[in-house]
């Protein structure tokens, strides 16, 4: 590719939501180009564990999924959109398999042969399908080998999108995107794409805080350029923290799947002592917010390092068939899970809010399309249930590719972009600065905007992010970019987002939680928090 190029969509990200909407795409002829920062398989998807969630067994509902999700949503779902992305989800199964991802099976009394269901938090039934503990890997390879064999797909990986480009802003009307600033990691060039549809694809942003399970890659990309190109963004308070990461001094954060104590499995303390039933009659399998809370809390109340995950109840050719992942990671550290509890800690997991969409996908700029984590659909509303994110990301890639078929028989050709310019930066004279920066932010972010909150500690953390920001769009108006400075420049602007969301709420509600207002407040906070860029400067 050139430093100039066209297509008919742009698709930013390569992870479960952004393949299938491409390979969707495609089927139909359209010249799709999947940009990836870097190399294609790097994603959220690529270490899902636990599973999709779906209604594939008769004695399960869509009545009772939609009830569920709701339930964890702590009246923020939008029902609408949890009733389109559940009715969906068997044929997105469905669709999965066709394309050869390989599920965990097993054989009925009746000898047929059909997925294999596990069961997590929230879910009033089994019905987590899943590829033994490593979902996301069989889900994104499969993908990915077919995207890397359709002649409609340009895959531009280690391609970092910076800003999109809106008409608006080239004075051309009616406001619409088209097409955006791309970085070559490789070349260390800005190139310019210009699509006549273009789809944020870009995943969550786990690494605002220090310690998540994320992958390096989620740094809230899409959020950043989407609020920068004036959308509207939702509920960003609502971070989700998963409750069982693996805690070892010389592992980087390791999650260990929900479906562990979907299996039976059990929290503990160092003495043995298992704690859940006391915060929660649903124990183990409460929601996340609950079990992440309550963990917090006895870690807290007791000055320990971390708690216990005990599976040791199931035999051993259970572990090894079910869950050979997490198995030979916690041997790595010298556990062996079948014989000893695992030592776990929460960790920042996923972002519940992000850009405001409808069920077609659609922003609030014309022209451009948000799926899978960036989104905000109005599925997961306060909190989200376990296994419905790759649900909502496969079910809304469809969904979204669908609109975008409609909207290309009328869409403009694409149009010309103006050159990045260059003219007014140098090189960065202190590299220093932004690993700096983002070692503050990270590390504030957890100890101030966490899992307990106060307003006080919220005040602190926006004075500090607010330095921070100047900081760095300084040094971003003056220097070349780079990788961690696009990257840095965007988690400092979803670290903002968040707090400001997490002041506006007061009360406590899924997984917003504060000191200042425990309780939960119906007559003035049963709403989104939506932010516009015009509301605070
Ligand atoms: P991702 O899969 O994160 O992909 C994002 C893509 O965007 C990447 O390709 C990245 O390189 C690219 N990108 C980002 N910014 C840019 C940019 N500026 N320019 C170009 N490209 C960019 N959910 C479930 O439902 N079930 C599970 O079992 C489950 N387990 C999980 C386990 C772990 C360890 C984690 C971290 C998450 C898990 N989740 C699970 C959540 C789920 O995996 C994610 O929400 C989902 O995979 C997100 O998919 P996505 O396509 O939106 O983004
Ligand atoms: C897990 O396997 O526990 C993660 C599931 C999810 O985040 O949905």
């Amino acid at each position: 590719m050139t430093r100039s190029e066209s297509c008919d969509v742009m698709v930013i990200g390569s992870g479960a939501a952004g393949l299938s909407l491409a390979l969707t795409l495609a089927a139909r002829n359209h010249r799709v180009v999947v940009l990836s920062k870097n190399e294609a398989s790097e994603s959220a998807t690529l270490y899902a564990q636990g599973g999709v969630s779906a209604v594939m067994d008769h004695a399960d509902s869509i009545e009772s999924h939609i009830e569920d999700t709701l339930i964890a949503g702590a009246g923020l779902c939008r029902r609408d959109a949890v009733e389109f992305i559940v009715r969906h989800g068997r044929e997105r199964i469905e669709w999965l398999i066709a394309q050869g991802v390989p599920f965990t099976t097993r054989t009925s009394k009746s000898g047929a042969v059909e997925v294999h269901l596990t069961r997590e938090g929230g879910h009033s039934h089994r019905r987590v399908v899943h590829a033994a503990d490593a979902t996301g890997r069989a889900i994104e390879t499969t993908l990915l080998e077919r995207v890397r064999g359709n002649p409609n797909i340009t895959l531009l990986e280690r391609h970092m999108a910076i800003d999109l480009v809106s008409s608006g802003k080239l004075g051309t009307v009616p406001d619409r995107c088209v097409g955006a600033y791309v970085f070559d990691v490789e070349h260390q060039q800005v190139k310019t794409i210009a699509a006549r549809c273009c789809v944020l694809a870009t995943g969550g942003a786990g690494k605002v805080y220090l310690y998540t399970s994320n992958p390096d890659v989620a740094t809230g990309d899409g959020i950043g350029m989407a609020w920068r190109a004036g959308c509207a963004i939702a509920n960003m308070e609502f971070v989700q923290f998963h409750p069982t990461c693996l805690y070892h001094p010389q592992a980087k954060t390791f999650l260990l799947t929900e479906a562990l104590r979907g299996e039976g499995g059990v929290l503990r303390l160092e003495n043995g002592e298992r704690f859940m039933p006391k915060f929660d009659a649903r124990a183990e399998l409460a929601p996340r917010d609950i079990v992440a809370r309550a963990i917090d809390h006895e870690m807290k109340r007791l000055g320990l390092d971390c708690v216990y995950l005990d599976v040791t109840h199931k035999p051993r050719e259970f572990i090894l068939e079910h869950f050979p992942t997490v198995y030979e990671e916690c041997r790595k550290y010298g556990i062996d899970m079948t014989v000893d509890p695992i030592p776990v800690v929460p960790a920042a997991h996923y972002l519940c809010g992000g850009v405001v969409t409808d069920t077609q996908g659609r922003t609030s700029l014309p022209g451009l399309y948000a799926i899978g984590e960036v989104a905000c659909t109005g599925l997961h509303g306060a909190n989200r249930m376990a296994s419905n994110s790759l649900l909502e990301c496969l079910v809304m890639g469809d969904a979204a590719a669908a609109s975008i078929l409609t909207a290309l028989d009328t869409h403009e050709p694409a149009i010309d972009i103006p050159p990045w310019d260059e003219s007014q930066v140098t090189d960065a004279d202190e590299e220093v600065v932004v690993s700096h920066n983002w070692d503050e932010l990270r590390r504030l972010m957890w100890d101030y905007v966490g899992i307990v909150r106060t307003t006080k500690r919220l005040q602190r953390a926006r004075r500090r992010v607010e330095l921070l920001h100047a900081e760095i769009s300084e040094f971003y108006g003056n220097f070349r970019v780079t990788g961690d400075l696009i990257e840095l420049r965007n988690l400092v602007q979803v670290a903002e987002l968040i707090i400001r969301a997490a002041l506006k709420r007061r009360e406590s509600r899924g997984l917003h939680y504060t000191l200042d207002y425990p309780a939960t407040d119906d007559a003035n906070y049963r709403r989104d928090t939506v932010l516009r860029a015009g509301d605070f400067s």
